[in-house]
């Protein structure tokens, strides 16, 4: 973590989460934001679309920020069962998700459709965040670099700056596992996207945040996020304990 950058703790709810325990949650963390008045982190939460607005209700004036998992790449249409990214703004929401590896997986979705969908997210004023790992195989195969690369290259839209985008490095086999690689090549492939992300955008790859996803808990946090490159995490399953999450944001103070 570079003081010039600062952390960002998002958590991704998935699909979790109805009306009273969504919103207990959210209300838990906005109270433990307001009480907590630091200046040390952002912290984020990325309920379910369901959840949205109860949780945007919830957490009003708290400083806590809202944002979606998914957007569509068009701006309305015939897309039975999709969301815009301008839906999301109208909720009140300042971040979304994008290219989640799940997303990737389950709707098999390319970098392609990522990327349009992350200038989506640009065009109706959103930080997007955009998701990229490699799986297990490509690990074993010495080429989590390589994957990594093109995924930067085929995801990042053009217009993405330190203020509009974050790029959340998820290996696919840390993702709910409880493994995760060790500080030492986190910080690698860490170093490596944001050497790839000057290359696309120059000096903007200093300020913009890479955040580590899969697997992080409060015990593995500090070391994790205490690494230069390291700008936060995008947490899943501790994300949806207030506790645990709350953890996780202490370790960037
Ligand atoms: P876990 O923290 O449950 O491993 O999930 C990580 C993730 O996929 C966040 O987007």
């Amino acid at each position: 973590m570079a003081s010039s950058r600062t952390p960002l703790i998002a958590g991704n709810w998935k699909m979790n989460g109805l009306s009273a325990d969504g919103t207990a949650l959210a209300s838990e963390l906005a109270s433990r934001m307001k009480s907590a008045k630091n200046g040390g982190f952002e912290m984020l939460v990325c309920p379910p679309f369901t959840l949205i607005s109860k949780v945007g209700a919830a957490i009003e004036g708290s400083g806590l920020q809202l944002g979606g998992q998914d957007c569509h790449s068009q701006v309305k249409g015939a897309h039975t069962g999709d969301t815009s990214a301008a839906m999301l703004a109208d909720l009140g929401c300042h971040y979304v998700i994008v290219g989640h590896s799940e997303r990737r997986t389950d709707h098999g979705e390319r970098n392609e459709q990522v990327r349009a969908k992350a200038a989506a997210g640009h065009a109706a004023g959103l930080n997007v965040i955009i998701c990229i790992g490699e799986t297990e195989a490509e690990r074993d195969a010495g080429k989590a670099l390589e994957v990594n690369k093109s995924q930067v290259a085929g995801s990042l839209p053009d217009g993405a700056t330190a203020a509009n985008t974050v790029i959340a490095y998820e290996p696919v086999w840390a993702i709910g596992t409880g493994r995760t690689p060790t500080t030492d090549e986190v910080q690698e492939v860490h170093a490596f996207i944001r050497s790839e992300l000057a290359a696309r955008v120059g000096a903007e790859a200093d300020g913009m945040r890479i955040l580590y996803g899969g697997s992080m808990k409060p015990g593995n946090a500090a070391e994790l996020i205490a690494l230069p490159d390291v700008d936060g995490g995008l947490i899943g399953g501790a994300s949806l304990q207030a506790d645990d999450f709350w953890a996780i944001a202490q370790t960037c103070l």
